[in-house]
């Protein structure tokens, strides 16, 4: 193993030759970044802050520019403002110091700002906003990226009014899309028809931030790069697949804008379902983006839509006994109206109906407002056959904990330590923060980005991908609108309604409770 440490610039120096191999002249193009709904909280929280990361690493081609557009009158002083609390939390593949250098660079990068108010539905707003890039130093011929961090009401207006505006016609042209795309197969249809009228599909980058992150990544790696997991990676000796969201907080004040979505728009039929592809999917013939995504999309065709009986839905109440935000529940959101039916948990499972996985139940459970803040794959293996050990081994489960606190353990029997023969479970314990003690990882909205800069849509949502995801969820979605049924109250800060924990036992997943972790390095 090759133990000596790599200096910071040794480490960016090996990364910008993997993203944009030896020959950097390709690069040497100006690029604009441009961020629609430059005033908003997704703009400030993450796109921004996420582009100084990646400025501030040497990782965006040399001659980047970046311009924010949105309706609010602001300069860019107001802009910086906005977005500097946010900038702070940084990445670095080493441990990161700031440094005298690093305050000028951060002037740099603003330097390298600009702003312009206009309209969404306005093409004169275009048209100026076109003046206003091909003014900037080599701007007709730069390469632009359009990053729509737009509410998707006006998803449809902005993105005719960049083809038909503000196109570089001499450079490319790259367009990145937020969820929701759509709240159903037809909407969903209809924003991808009318997309593919403007744009072709190389061009639209539909994120699913889930994709950047490093353990999602992971999976491939874990799946393919190993001799040890193929073997038994399949129906023959999984019992269940558990894909888990949990957040600990609620709407906070959001609840607006999540009610007409709700949990299984906002988490599952997205997050949850890209893990469950990257779980399930083939090994694909190469790692071209192409290629990882056919497997994606042969997966989802193998799922039927999910049916009512194998779905629990939850809506969290206030906590008497809670303190603070956890005293209330969801309709005591202002933002939230009064009846509503909106589900804040879900549990659901799926079946992936071909020879790899038939029979084998994958459960989506994500929520808001519950006991703790967690994503997870959890592959639950079967139990031994030939028992001799008269019932005392628990099932081995291998997690990938995908946050907080990445790891991937694997629960195993060994035998109980000493002069005893007994079984015992313990942990193969892969946890980051010990084994890579140095890095730090990286946002997801930082590797995603800078995909785009590269042209690499592997970890991107395809029009065929999305439509396949949709078809699963909708007919759901449907009759919960339908038949306004009002989900299954639960206590901010629990598990969720405890139907849920019914419902994944009578698929098959064993919870025996007995499991305790000692946590190797904590003092
Ligand atoms: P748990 O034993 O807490 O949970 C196992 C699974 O059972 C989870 O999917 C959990 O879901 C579910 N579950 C919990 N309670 C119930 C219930 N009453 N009925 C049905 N299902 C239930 O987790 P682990 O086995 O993963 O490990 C225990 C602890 O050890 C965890 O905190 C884990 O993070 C830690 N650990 C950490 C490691 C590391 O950092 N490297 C290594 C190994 C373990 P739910 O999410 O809803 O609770
Ligand atoms: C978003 C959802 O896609 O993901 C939010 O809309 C959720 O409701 C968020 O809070 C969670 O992202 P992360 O990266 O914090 O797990």
């Amino acid at each position: 193993m090759n133990t000596k440490a790599l200096t910071r610039s040794e480490v960016f120096g090996q990364l910008r030759k993997e993203l944009y191999g030896e020959e950097q002249s390709r690069h040497a193009n100006t690029h604009i970044f441009i961020i629609l709904g430059a005033s908003g909280d997704l703009a400030k929280k993450k796109i921004y802050p996420n582009l100084w990361w990646l400025f501030r690493d040497g990782l965006l081609p040399a001659n980047t520019l970046f311009v924010g557009f949105a309706r609010s009158n602001l300069t860019m002083q107001d802009i910086r403002a906005a977005c500097l609390p946010h900038m702070k939390e940084s990445f670095a593949p080493l441990v990161h110091q700031v440094t005298d250098a690093e305050s000028e660079s951060l002037s740099a990068f603003f330097s390298k700002n600009s702003y312009l108010s206009g309209r969404y539905n306005d093409a004169g707003s275009f048209e100026q906003l076109n003046g206003h890039l091909s003014s900037l130093p080599d701007g007709t011929d730069a390469n632009r990226l359009f990053y729509l961090a737009l509410p998707p009401s006006v998803y449809l207006d902005v993105s005719t009014n960049i083809r038909h505006h503000c196109m570089s016609s001499r450079g490319w042209n790259r367009l990145i899309v937020e969820k929701p795309f759509g709240r159903d197969l037809k909407s969903s249809q209809e924003l991808s028809v009318h997309l593919s009228s403007l744009f072709k599909e190389d061009q639209i980058y539909r994120i699913d931030h889930y994709l950047g992150k490093e353990m999602v990544q992971n999976l491939m790696v874990l799946r393919f790069g190993n001799r040890i997991f193929g073997p038994i990676w399949n129906r023959d000796s999984m019992a269940c697949v558990v894909l888990t969201f949990k957040e600990p907080f609620g709407t906070q004040g959001r609840g607006g804008y999540f009610d007409d979505f709700g949990i299984i728009r906002d988490v599952m039929q997205n997050h949850l379902l890209q893990m469950l592809c990257l779980v399930a999917m083939e090994k694909p013939a190469s790692t071209s983006p192409d290629d990882v995504r056919d497997e994606k999309v042969k997966v989802l065709k193998c799922i039927a839509p999910v049916e009512a009986p194998e779905v629990v839905l939850g809506q969290y109440v206030g906590n008497p006994d809670g303190d603070g935000d956890s005293k209330l529940g969801y309709q005591d959101d202002p933002t939230v109206p009064k009846g509503s039916c909106t589900p804040t948990f879900a549990t659901a499972v799926l079946y992936v109906q071909n020879e790899r996985w038939d029979g084998v139940p994958f459960i989506l459970r994500c929520g808001k407002a519950l006991n703790e803040r967690k994503a997870e794959v959890r592959l639950q293996f079967t139990d031994v056959p030939g028992d001799i050990f008269d019932e005392r081994c628990q099932r081995n489960e291998l997690v990938v904990r995908v946050q907080p606190d990445e790891a991937i353990y694997l629960k195993m029997m060994t035998k109980r330590p000493g002069v005893f023969f007994s079984p015992e479970e313990t942990e193969l314990d892969l946890t980051y923060k010990s084994r890579y003690k140095n890095v730090k990882l990286p946002d997801a909205y930082e590797r995603l980005i800078l995909d785009v800069f590269c042209g690499n849509q592997m970890h991107f949502v395809r029009s065929d991908e999305l439509r396949e995801a949709w078809r699963i969820f909708t007919p759901l979605l449907n009759r919960i609108e339908r038949e306004k049924e009002s989900p299954i109250p639960y206590p901010y800060g629990s598990r969720g309604p405890a139907e849920a924990d019914d419902l994944v036992k009578r698929v098959g997943f064993r919870y025996e409770g007995k499991y305790k972790w000692v946590q190797p390095h904590a003092n």
